[in-house]
């Protein structure tokens, strides 16, 4: 809880306050209570690309880039492309120097849309289709992380040699996240597990095709994990596991992927990942543990997505209409969860400012909800916002960067908002929004 939810007077002189790590880094105070993203008024932005509308930092995307890259050198760092893929951002990526994780054709086709180097794409997913595999091999991405013992036979029958492949598993490492998100822990439908020989079983398999290469691991625990001890536990499992290998099949296996899944606060307080004190950690115990099972280091992949793109958005909505409940204070806006499913999926919280005019009345606790027919369509629920909001002012929501946009869909044949990136005073339309025209041109009568 806020300071302002547990003072809601408090609320009027907090306003001036933007919370530290949950605004894009170049968000700053503009004139009569407006915000300035990348040097642009987010009133501005309202009026020319219209509400809701998803907006980006480009210097955040880039700035958290270079933090992963500086604190992790030796590392290879993956952006995991499903938390936000369109190809501004993959370019942005691509010239930060960092690989990418795609899971689908679809993601794939944005990769090759912008040249994105092969050599730097890694191929996920725990259901690759046919179509996923051929456009993976056609590509010639460098790595394939296969998922089940079908998919090997699949793999092993259509790719030529050599095709590197890390073998997804699961560690058995709970990562203390939402139960949606957890998917380090036994019995679940991602990847072969440590403790049923599954893994071991499936390394036979990989190294029985011809065609395929087996590189190494990978394991990703889950999403939204702020202790870093689980990352650290996952670690020190899979090198064990290496070590093993080594034994039954006599290889020493040159890659390790961690997978990604690194926390982001979203509201003030909520827990923020240590990115240094991961750094450190995870290095000593992969080092440790090879030299104690005298394997060779591997070379690291970490495939972090929300941790490079959540803190760079935000959510512009306006205020359609507010409404008092019995016992609350309904404020509605012109988007909910369609372009935000996270609350409804995860329960997840949000903070909430209102742009664009001074607000001198006090604050009082209000839901933010959505346009959509389910009582569940909320946008931030019990936040303080101050009493004289009404239809037509503007909300802006932050951390709305990562599973937002790629997690939108068009329920109640709403069109899904545009992506627009800042930046030196300019503003860019990555993805426009989608129209009428857009919706019906699927639907063949
Ligand atoms: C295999 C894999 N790698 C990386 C990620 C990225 O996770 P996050 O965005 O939490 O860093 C995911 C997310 O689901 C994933 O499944």
């Amino acid at each position: 809880m806020t300071l302002a939810e547990l003072i809601p007077t408090l609320g009027g002189s907090l306003r001036g306050h933007l919370e530290p790590g949950i605004w894009p880094r170049s968000t700053a105070h503009g004139v009569d209570g407006d915000l300035l993203l990348g040097g642009v008024p987010l009133t501005q932005l309202a009026a020319r690309f219209g509400t809701p509308a998803y907006l980006l930092d480009e210097l955040t995307v880039r700035q958290h880039c270079r933090d992963y890259r500086s604190a992790l050198p030796d590392v290879e760092i993956a952006y995991a492309g499903k938390s936000m893929i369109n190809r501004g951002v993959l370019r942005w990526i691509a010239e930060e120097g960092l690989s990418l994780d795609v899971c689908s054709a679809g993601e794939l086709a944005v990769a090759r849309a912008v040249a994105f180097p092969a050599s730097r794409i890694i191929f996920h997913g725990n259901v690759k289709t046919p179509e996923d595999l051929k456009a993976a091999v056609a590509y010639g991405v460098d790595r394939i992380v296969v998922d089940s013992l079908d998919e090997i036979e699949q793999l092993g029958a259509l790719a030529r040699y050599p095709q590197n492949v890390l073998i997804r598993v699961t560690p058995g490492v709970d990562g203390h996240t939402h139960r949606a998100i957890a998917t380090g822990v036994e019995d679940q439908k991602f990847g072969f597990s440590l403790a049923s020989g599954a893994a071991a079983e499936a390394v036979g398999r990989v190294l029985a095709q011809p065609s395929l290469r087996l590189v190494g691991l990978h394991c990703h625990i889950g999403s939204q994990i702020s202790r870093v001890a689980s990352f650290e536990e996952a670690a020190r499992r899979m090198v064990a596991f290496m070590a093993a290998l080594h034994v039954q099949y006599g290889i020493s296996l040159p890659q390790l992927d961690l997978g990604g899944g690194h926390a982001v606060p979203y509201r003030c307080g909520d827990p923020s990942f240590d990115l240094h004190g991961y750094a450190d950690r995870i290095l000593r115990a992969v080092n440790f543990e090879c030299s104690s099972h005298q394997l060779p280091l591997p070379r690291l992949t970490i495939e972090p997505g929300r941790a490079i793109i959540a803190a760079a958005g935000i959510t512009l909505y306006r205020v359609v209409t507010v409404k008092h409940g019995v016992s609350r204070t309904f404020v509605a806006v012109d988007g909910g969860m369609s372009d935000n499913p996270r609350p409804s999926l995860y329960g997840a919280r949000y903070s909430v400012r209102p742009v664009g005019r001074h607000f001198s009345a006090i604050s009082r606790s209000a839901t933010v909800v959505g346009r959509h027919c389910e009582a569940g369509d909320i946008v931030a629920e019990d936040v303080p916002l101050p009493s004289d909001l009404r239809a037509g002012d503007l909300l802006a929501v932050p951390c709305t960067g990562a599973y937002h946009h790629s997690l939108a869909s068009n329920y109640n044949m709403v069109g899904r908002p545009p992506v627009v990136s800042v930046r030196d005073g300019s503003a860019h339309l990555l993805i426009r929004r989608e129209t009428e025209d857009d919706l019906l041109s699927r639907d063949l009568g």
